[in-house]
């Protein structure tokens, strides 16, 4: 009886400490922000994030300069605001247009499925979200 009481013990824990790393922040295969937005965003936005992509010319809407960012904004850069619209799309973020893409469910999927916002998702805002701060141009 006792030993069975013990092995519903270490059962337990067992299971508590094997759900662990699925909600740690390990994401072993992302790609860096630079890489990420080569990738997804200077179709439209240009290699240099000037808005001057090869799908800018067909788009009713024109791709935001994006190194230009924080001198629309008053000079500090909106890190928050930039991640929603990344995440959510400029339409859901109440800025702008749907003509900007929803990228959280696009990176859920790279990384494996699940919700946006997931690990692999929240990552990669956050790189983009990074690297579009440091191509900013400062107000002349
Ligand atoms: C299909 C073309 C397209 C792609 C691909 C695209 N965007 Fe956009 N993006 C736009 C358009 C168009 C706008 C302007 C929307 C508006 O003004 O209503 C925009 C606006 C933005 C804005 C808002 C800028 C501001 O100052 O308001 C950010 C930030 C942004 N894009 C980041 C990205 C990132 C990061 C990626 C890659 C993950 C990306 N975009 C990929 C078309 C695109």
């Amino acid at each position: 009886m006792r030993q069975i009481e013990l092995l519903g013990i270490v059962g337990i824990v067992m299971l508590a400490t094997s759900a662990t790393p699925t909600n740690a922040q390990h994401v072993t295969n992302m790609p860096s922000g630079q890489q990420l937005f080569q990738d997804h965003c200077a179709t439209c936005h240009g290699t240099d994030g000037t808005g001057h992509g090869p799908m800018a010319e067909i788009l009713k809407v024109p791709p935001a300069d994006l190194t230009q960012i924080g001198a629309r904004a008053g000079g500090a850069f909106p890190a928050a605001r930039v991640a929603e619209i990344i995440r959510y799309g400029g339409d859901i973020a109440g800025h702008g247009t749907a003509a900007m893409p929803v990228w959280g469910m696009v990176f859920s999927g790279e990384g494996g499925g699940g919700k946006v916002g997931g690990a692999y998702s929240r990552r990669a805002v956050i790189e983009l979200k990074d690297y579009l701060e440091t191509m900013q141009k400062k107000a002349p």
